[in-house]
């Protein structure tokens, strides 16, 4: 029989702790780039080579993810070799160990349903801080049989739901089944010191301690900080010659329009107007008139479940117009880019009362399936703040001559780390 040879790369320390952990629960919680799929992967190879006929599963938020982040991690330290490894890319994707003929499949948590199955040794959940509690039941359910090892690997959720409180279970050392770790983003010798710096300054405070040292932070109102401070500008007349942003985020039945206009080199909210919900034509006539104001301003617009016909409306009225579709990867980047651009000082805007109140309780809470949803609190609106990271969303932020030399700026570069939600995402071959 042939034999397999792993090129397994060396563990670092602390993914070695955590493959070595003989508890049935191992959760990593981490700041993002720790290595958390690079060691999902390694134990799950290491269990396909060392238990032969062992069967175990993949689990990542996405189908999408499973395959493109799990599958191809998994593969990178498998040899290319049909007579030593196989990968099934029909559904479900699986890679088998032809001299153990053990088998890992590929799954999704979004369809917590199809997590229900037979015989399976150990899972593999990796962001499963973003899964659900009910996709965690079933997989759970899954390895009862076999009493087999799960190991969970995840940024940091907020301090809530299925996962904070299995994570704080493995915080005692003495619990016999569940046992927690948390990774810093410098735990991973590859990524420089200056990258990790450079996110220190760049990002907010709060995101930074999540993203990069994998920490789980309290939640409430707590997303924007600074407000007050940041509030020093002033509405301004449109002139000819700037450059103007805008954001809208229009009502849809009982709620408030508001509508805001950033001077993208003074980076300054230079008008905001807000208005209770009326009919379409209204509306339209008064982005129209506002846009008249501001020479050549462009309009993100949140169409979130609107149909075309009212951003074609905006259009034939000369409002330049974007749609923004709304998911909550997106949102949050969006929202975490508001945070750092109050925080930091870097966006001013004038003290209105309606805006700094929406900005100062907006709230991040963990919904029922374990995603992080940013928003008013209930009963409150939060048209103001949408409007603002409409218009702020795709600011260049390059330090122009005036600021000094500790402000920080935050580059595209950064950005596209954010959200740990932001998986690698390659093409999958199926
Ligand atoms: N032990 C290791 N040896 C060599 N390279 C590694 C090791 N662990 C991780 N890496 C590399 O470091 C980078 C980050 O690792 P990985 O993608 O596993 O991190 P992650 O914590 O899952 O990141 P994300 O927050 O994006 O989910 C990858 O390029 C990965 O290949
Ligand atoms: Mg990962």
């Amino acid at each position: 029989m042939a034999e397999i040879r792993l090129e397994l790369r060396g563990a670092f320390p602390h993914q070695q702790d955590f493959l070595d952990c003989p508890k049935r629960y191992a959760i990593a919680a981490s700041g993002t780039k720790a290595g958390k799929t690079a060691c999902g992967a390694m134990y799950g190879v290491r269990e396909l080579v060392n238990r032969p006929g062992c069967r175990g599963w993949w689990v990542a938020p996405t189908f999408e993810q499973s395959v493109s982040v799990g599958l191809e991690a998994v593969r990178g330290l498998l040899p290319r070799d049909p007579d030593l490894v196989q990968v099934k890319t029909t559904s479900p994707p699986e890679i088998r160990i032809v001299p153990t003929g053990s088998v890992l499949s590929f799954k999704s948590a979004d369809n917590p349903d199809s997590l229900y199955g037979p015989g399976v040794d150990f899972a593999i959940l990796d962001e499963a801080g973003r899964q659900s509690e009910a996709a965690f039941v079933a997989v759970r359910s899954t390895v009862t049989a076999t009493g087999g090892p799960m190991r969970l690997l995840t940024n940091p959720t907020p301090r809530t739901g299925w996962f904070w409180r299995l994570y704080t279970r493995g915080l005692h050392p003495d619990d016999p089944d569940v046992a927690s770790f948390r990774w810093r983003t410098a735990d991973n010798p590859l990524i420089s010191r200056e990258e990790i710096d450079d996110a220190r300054r760049t990002l907010s405070e709060s995101t930074f301690r999540s993203l990069y040292e994998g920490e789980f932070l309290d939640i409430g109102g707590s997303v924007f900080r600074g407000v007050r401070k940041a509030a020093t500008g002033a509405l301004k007349p449109g002139e000819a010659g700037r450059r103007y942003v805008g954001g809208l985020d229009l009502a849809r039945t009982v709620d408030w329009t508001a509508a805001a206009v950033v001077d993208e080199e003074d980076c300054e909210l230079v008008a905001f107007e807000r208005w209770h919900g009326s009919s379409w034509e209204m509306t339209v006539g008064r982005v129209a008139e506002l846009a008249k104001r501001y020479p050549g301003v462009r309009f993100n617009v949140d169409s979130t479940g609107l149909g075309d016909p009212v951003l074609e409306m905006l259009e034939r009225n000369d409002v330049r117009v974007d749609g923004v579709k709304f998911t909550s990867t997106g949102k949050s980047h969006m929202v975490e880019r508001l945070a750092a651009l109050i925080e930091k000082g870097r966006l001013r805007f004038p003290p209105l009362e309606v805006l700094m109140g929406e900005l100062e309780s907006y709230e991040a809470t963990t919904g029922p399936t374990g995603v992080v949803r940013y928003g008013a609190p209930s009963g409150m609106h939060d048209d103001c703040v949408t409007a603002l990271m409409l218009a702020t969303k795709d600011l260049d932020i390059e330090p122009s001559t005036e600021w000094t030399e500790d402000d920080v700026v935050i580059g595209e570069s950064e950005l596209s780390e954010v959200p740990s939600l932001d998986l690698d995402e390659k093409e999958g071959e199926w």
